[in-house]
């Protein structure tokens, strides 16, 4: 059994059109046979992809900790050599507007008298110059900075690339809104993607309107490939141990995934192929593929953050789950601990849920893999494209879509269900 996970898919023609994932813990087990065209031939007959959540090196974990949340993987080469994302940061981002655009601030990287200062007031939020003492701390969630300090105690900003924290971790607000410890994996529900790349001096006018387009905790990540523009929630990295394949349409494992990411979207230096989406990349040195398996085991590591106390109607939660796994026919799709039929290799034709068909049609599956239900109360809007905005608006959706027939009681009872997982 290999320890690096090959994210590269291992095309594969025959009798039936399947494709075989070569997976860290299965590179030596029966075919993983995920069935991409719903052959149903190559279903049934072989076993889950990833039958249980696998144990982890707890070393790996660690080592995966500090990439997810500082490794920019050189993409410095894009967010200062060809943004210029350091000159704009430097001359106009006060913490004031850092915080407007969703950035969050780590309260433990601040030193002590910081954040005293903090807390009496005596910190200037209208100057970039705090902006940069803030990433020079690391203390900007995902934000990596090379920052200056000249004789005259001036600060610039000589480098600044992002890492995966910027999306996918947010703070508990414990210090003040937008400033708290650290929750890796989940998603930074206010984080304005798109207004932070529009910031840049060198995206054409018209391109700024389509990013400005997209409002907080939303992101395309196939504009640059395809051209087109349907935006996506930024979903949580956690709650993925047993999750066979990642992705609202469920491209393949995590570490495809991360690798496309780290290489198309953030642009780091690495290398990354797809014969099905004609992307092959090529950078020397990769610093990507090294630490795929690193950051594959700290994700798989993040559970999500349990439900806070008194936050749902423990009684009406009961009766939910009895709905959820009956009349109201939720768990014939979202079954399993994880909630979803994906390990089973089922994907969801768009129309089987009521669910825009634009984004699947981009992609190389076509169709929606039944999200594994995790945190729901910490990650909304929800579905891949934030259509609903609240749990009680998922469950009007199915009631509509799948004609579902629920009493307003019902419907209550399963939203204090999703509530508590
Ligand atoms: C600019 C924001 C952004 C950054 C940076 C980013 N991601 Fe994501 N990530 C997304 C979006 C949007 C999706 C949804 C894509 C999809 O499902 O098709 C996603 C999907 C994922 C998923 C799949 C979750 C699931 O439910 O299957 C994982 C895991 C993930 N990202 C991990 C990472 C890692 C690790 C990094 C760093 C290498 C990273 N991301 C960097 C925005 C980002
Ligand atoms: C036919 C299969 C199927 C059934 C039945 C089904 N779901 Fe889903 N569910 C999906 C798919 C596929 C998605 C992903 C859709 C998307 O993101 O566009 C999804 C997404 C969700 C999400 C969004 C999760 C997130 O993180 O955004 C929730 C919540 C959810 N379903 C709850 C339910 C409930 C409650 C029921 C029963 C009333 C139900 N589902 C029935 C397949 C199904």
């Amino acid at each position: 059994m290999g320890k690096t996970p090959d994210p590269s898919p291992d095309a594969d023609s025959g009798p039936c059109t399947v494709r075989r994932w070569r997976m860290v813990a299965h590179a030596t087990a029966v075919a993983a046979c995920v069935t991409i065209l719903g052959v149903a031939a190559c279903r049934g007959s072989e076993e889950p992809i990833i039958p249980a959540p696998e144990p982890l090196d707890p070393a790996l974990v660690t080592e995966g900790k500090d990439i997810f949340r500082f490794d920019t993987f050189g993409d410095e080469q894009y967010w200062t050599d060809t943004l210029r994302m350091h000159e704009v940061i430097q001359s106009a981002v006060t913490p004031v507007a850092a915080l407007g655009v969703g950035l969050k601030v780590d309260v433990d990287a601040l030193p002590a008298a910081v954040r005293s200062a903090l807390a009496a007031g005596q910190v200037d939020l209208d100057s970039p110059q705090t902006t940069l003492a803030l990433i020079e701390l690391d203390a900007v969630l995902g934000i990596k900075g090379e920052v200056r300090t000249d004789m005259t105690g001036r600060k610039t900003l000589a480098r600044v690339g992002i890492t995966c924290a910027l999306c996918h971790s947010t703070v508990d607000n414990s210090f003040a809104r937008g400033i708290g410890r650290r929750i890796d994996g989940a998603p930074n529900v206010d984080l304005n993607p798109g207004a932070i790349v529009a910031l840049s001096p060198a995206v054409p006018a018209a391109t700024k309107a389509v990013l400005n387009g997209w409002g907080p905790g939303k992101y395309d990540p196939r504009i640059n490939m395809d051209g087109l523009n349907t935006p996506l929630v930024l979903p949580p990295a956690y709650g993925l141990n047993g999750v066979a394949r990642e992705t609202f349409t469920a491209e393949g494992p995590v570490s495809y995934w991360n690798a496309y990411v780290a290489v198309t979207q953030m642009h780091g230096r690495g290398s990354f192929s797809d014969p099905r989406l004609n992307i092959n990349v090529t950078q020397t040195p990769d610093m990507v593929t090294p630490k795929l398996a690193a950051l594959r085991a700290y994700q798989l590591s993040l559970e999500p953050p349990p439900p806070p106390v008194g936050s749902f109607d423990a009684q009406a939660a009961a009766r939910g789950r009895t709905l959820f796994a009956g009349a109201a026919g939720c768990a014939s799709c979202h079954a399993g601990a994880r909630f979803t039929d994906v390990n089973d290799g089922v994907l969801h034709a768009p129309g089987e849920t009521g669910m825009d068909p634009r984004y699947a049609a981009r992609t190389t599956q076509k169709r929606y893999r039944t999200t594994p239900l995790r945190g729901l109360w910490q990650h909304a809007p929800y579905f891949h494209d934030g259509s609903a905005a609240t749990l009680a608006d998922v469950v009007a959706h199915y009631d509509r879509t799948r004609n579902l027939r629920l009493t307003d009681a019902q419907k209550r009872d399963l939203v204090e269900y999703l509530k508590t997982l």
